[in-house]
């Protein structure tokens, strides 16, 4: 694949990882890439490298335009592996170029390379001339470790935002037009949901920057560069960094011998009662990655287990770390489950809500072995009423 230049100069030379299906814990049925920039003015510059078995991709594209021996400057905006693997190899290919960093991000590339490369540190606000062009950089942190920065060309109206509006997406596109804006919305809102959703507050911090920057191409470290859906993906991020919802809903579970399963699927008739959108997911087939877009969407999330060996299944466990650590806010609760004798399961569940600060207006719902028709009754009718909470939210 050839280097494509995005705007006069300046060059997309990353590399495509067709074949990445796990990133993390996260799937991703699409593959991803990671995008490197070359900017070509008085010093040469490129912002953030590929991983390390992509370097070669990144060295053929960037030796199409110049001998890479000519770079002055690497940009490191962010120092995990997938945009910095490729830096040792790099320096050997420009041995006098001078990585441009945050003062955290030196400490990680010295943890993690344990090399005495030649650095300019920068600060929040900082600006770098190269010519014509101007550097500018705005620390991020935690979008998405504490060394993330952006890179900022206001001449060009450009933001190099590494992590932040993302998508893995591999694929020949390298514009949001070019795949078009469901696609990329979609594999947008999943990376959020997966990596960038702990992170609302910090994310609003870097959206109060980005407001004041006339911009009209945000170039990420993955997937597609948006110039065609500026507004539309800003906005989605500002909604989803203040975790607003739509009024849907979700239910999660794993079942045993089916009563969970039953106890869901009349939830669910409740739900669609109050004329609430539901979406099941059992976690027999979906992968939790796949369910955390559910979430980022929906304002109740209902989670379900039967009890085994005095607690939930693992799936349930599993689903509960991975949500816990994420953290979505301002979400409705029902935790339900079945159970022989114990009826632990469901009751963690519960407090695993309780840990994430949801609100749980209905008591949870806990059946002993298999529900009764009556019982279906009553939970459908919970249903309902969790509907009209939602609907009056
Ligand atoms: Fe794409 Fe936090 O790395």
């Amino acid at each position: 694949m050839q280097p494509r230049e995005i705007k006069p100069k300046i060059y997309w030379v990353g590399g495509v990882d067709w074949n990445l299906r796990y990133f993390h814990g996260y799937l991703t049925p699409r593959g991803t890439s990671y995008n490197a920039y070359l900017i070509i003015d008085d010093k040469i510059t490129l912002v953030d490298t590929v991983k390390e078995y992509l370097f070669d991709e990144m060295l053929d594209r960037i030796g199409k335009i110049i001998d890479p021996a000519r770079i002055d400057y690497l940009v490191v905006n962010h120092v995990e592996m997938d945009h910095s693997g490729s830096v040792p190899k790099f320096m050997e290919a420009a041995p006098q170029a001078k990585i441009v960093t945050s003062p955290n991000g030196k400490k990680g590339l010295q943890r993690y390379y344990k090399k005495d490369w030649d650095y300019l540190l920068v600060n929040s606000g900082d600006e770098l001339k190269i010519g014509a062009r101007t550097l500018k950089f705005v620390h991020t942190p935690m979008v998405h470790w504490p060394d993330s920065m952006v890179t900022y060309i206001p001449e060009e109206k450009l933001l190099l935002p590494n992590d932040a509006f993302g998508q893995h997406i591999a694929g020949a596109e390298r514009f949001d037009d070019e795949l078009g804006w469901e696609i990329v919305y979609e594999e947008a809102a999943k990376y959020y949901a997966n990596i960038v959703l702990l992170y609302g507050d910090n994310v609003k911090k870097a959206l109060g920057v980005v407001a004041g920057l006339p911009i009209d191409m945000i170039a990420p470290s993955h997937g597609l560069i948006w110039r065609s859906f500026i507004p539309n993906i800003l906005k989605a991020y500002q909604r989803w960094a203040n975790y607003d919802a739509d009024k849907k809903a979700v239910i999660v579970y794993d079942t045993m011998w089916g009563s969970t399963q039953k106890i869901a699927l009349a939830l669910k008739d409740g739900l669609d009662e109050a004329g609430i959108p539901v979406t099941i997911r059992s976690l027999q087939t979906s992968h939790i990655s796949e369910i955390m877009p559910d979430v980022l969407f929906s304002k109740a999330v209902l989670i379900g287990t039967p009890t085994i060996n005095n607690g939930m299944l693992p799936t349930c466990g599993a689903f509960l770390t991975y949500l816990k650590g994420l953290r979505p806010k301002k979400r409705i609760g029902l935790a339900f489950g079945s159970y022989g004798w114990g009826g632990q399961g469901a009751k963690e569940v519960k407090a695993a809500m309780e840990t994430l600060g949801w609100t749980m207006p209905l008591d949870m719902v806990n059946i002993q072995y298999r529900p009764d028709p009556g019982e279906l009754n009553a939970v459908r009718e919970l249903g309902t009423k969790l509907g009209e909470i939602i609907n009056s939210d």
